[in-house]
């Protein structure tokens, strides 16, 4: 049972997707980001490259020939050598002899100085990976007693760097980066799901029903999350006896005062026939005070039964064209005294099952009253009665529009609330002789028999207050 209106108030809340929007953004980014940062570890700085390596067991044979090249044919051979080895792949390749020049005679790049400068005389491989290329360097002596340095300098291609560093080169990146977002996708739901559980019951209890628990799937976890469920839990079940024993204590001091004011009424027109007609203006008085006293405890009583739970036994099939059939002609009667009228248009035949008749009226009556008292003199107040198929059932949909003020929109859902009357600017009470449970045992009977009561303000002016009754609910 819900209280809605045509406004989104300051409750209105951020919607829960945003969130695991957040939440699967900040894990997916810092995986990726941690993936970044690896590849660049990868990428950058300088490492002597593992014997287990390829390249590592291929750069002596490449030495030895390099250099045998140079040696028994000079540098015409060695550059066929070169030529033959790297072809157009865009690699160079750099015979150092003893004194630090290239057997070609060609100029060092000043990037490879210093890979040059520190290879290693162990015989491993020194390789430097820059943003730009990446140069290794092997220290060897040829057969001759030579020393020499082989310098390779290669640009720097994501493909080949993916598939020295992946394995599998992009395929694989793109599985990964697959199985990295799904896996974020379950870490997500996981943390926001049991939160998404949390709000909705949270909001189900600001809706008023107080019954509501944080889901079982939630409490039964482990975690902080289950421990914010069980807070929750126990915040409600709190809320729910504080409200329980206010209402306990409403219905008792209303049932006690209700035979010592039947009694006072009573004795007010005993005295009225012996007391002297100068006393009539506050006799009067007196009994229109306690006239009110006694409806407001007849209204309280009311609210209070509601609350408590309908009895099974009052429970009946109801025929709820005829019952609104009845409450529209009563208003109607009263309606002309004050130059207002009562029009209904109703489907025939709408029976409500297992309903409680005298609470149907109450809402009915609440409501068509409260029409006909707020709508200007010379209008209309309009009641439409019809029924609506829903997939498995259907439901009764009871419409009250009236020509009034209408309610300010921040006030759509506090109407409802018990005591609560829309003050005019002065601060007065708009109804002045209202005691503001009407809505509210209105929304309490229709809540009872498992409906929605919603207040919207029509265009251009009035109230129109729908009711939508499910036909059969037990
Ligand atoms: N049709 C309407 N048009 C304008 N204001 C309305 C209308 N119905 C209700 N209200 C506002 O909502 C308030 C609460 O209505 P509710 O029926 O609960 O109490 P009441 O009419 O003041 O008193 P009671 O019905 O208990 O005699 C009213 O005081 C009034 O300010
Ligand atoms: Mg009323």
């Amino acid at each position: 049972m819900t209280i809605q209106s045509s406004i989104s108030g300051p409750n209105a809340r951020a919607p829960i997707g945003r969130l695991f929007t957040k939440v699967f953004l900040w894990f997916w980014l810092t995986v990726l980001a941690l993936f970044a940062i690896f590849l660049a570890s990868r990428m950058l700085g300088t490492r002597v490259v593992p014997s287990t390596d390829v390249i590592a067991s291929f750069a002596p044979r490449v030495a030895d020939e390099a250099a045998h090249a140079y040696e028994s044919g000079g540098a015409q051979e060695f550059e066929q050598f070169e030529r033959g080895l790297v072809g157009k792949s865009g690699i160079e390749l750099y015979l150092i002899d003893g004194y630090g020049k290239d057997v070609l005679s060609r100029p060092i790049p000043s990037d490879t100085l210093s890979i040059v400068r520190a290879a290693r005389s162990d015989g491993r491989v020194l390789t430097r990976y820059g943003l730009s290329s990446h140069r290794s360097s092997y220290k060897f002596t040829s057969p001759s007693g030579h020393p020499y340095v082989l310098l390779v300098r290669a640009g720097w291609q994501v493909g080949r760097f993916l598939d020295t560093t992946a394995g599998g080169g992009l395929p694989l990146f793109g599985a990964v980066l697959l199985m990295v977002t799904i896996f974020c996708l379950w870490l997500t739901h996981h943390i926001v799901a049991p939160i998404q559980g949390i709000q909705s019951a949270a909001r189900r209890v600001a809706a008023g029903d107080l019954s509501v628990r944080s889901p079982a799937e939630v409490s039964e976890r482990h975690d902080e999350l289950a421990a914010l469920a069980a807070d929750f839990d126990a915040m409600v079940e709190r809320l729910s006896a504080f409200v329980r024993s206010q209402k306990d204590l409403l219905s008792t001091v209303s049932h006690e005062l209700r035979s010592p004011l039947t009694r006072l009424i009573m004795s007010l027109a005993l005295l009225r026939k012996q007391s002297p007609p100068e006393a009539e203006e506050l006799l009067q008085r007196m009994e229109h005070d306690v006239g009110r006293v006694d409806t407001l405890m007849g209204q309280l009583l009311t609210l209070s039964r509601l609350e408590t739970g309908l009895s099974s036994d009052a429970r009946d099939n109801v025929d709820l064209s005829q019952l609104v059939q009845e409450v529209v002609a009563d208003g109607d009667f009263e309606a002309h005294s004050c130059g207002k009228s009562v029009r209904l248009q109703a489907e025939g035949g709408i029976v409500i099952e297992k309903a409680d008749q005298q609470a149907l009226r109450s809402a009915c009556e609440n409501i068509i009253r409260n029409a006909i008292r707020f709508t200007t003199p010379g209008s209309e107040v309009e009641v439409i009665l019809k029924t609506e198929k829903m997939t498995a059932s259907s439901q009764a949909v009871l419409s009250v529009r009236d020509y009034g003020p209408g309610v300010p929109g921040e006030s759509l859902q506090q109407i409802f609330q018990p005591f609560f009357r829309v003050r005019e600017p002065s601060g007065d009470p708009r109804a002045k002789n209202g005691t503001g449970l009407g809505l509210a045992i209105a929304l309490e009977a229709i809540r009872q028999h498992r409906g929605t009561i919603i207040a919207s303000n029509a265009n251009p002016i009035g109230l129109e207050v729908k009711i939508l009754l499910p036909t059969c609910y037990l």
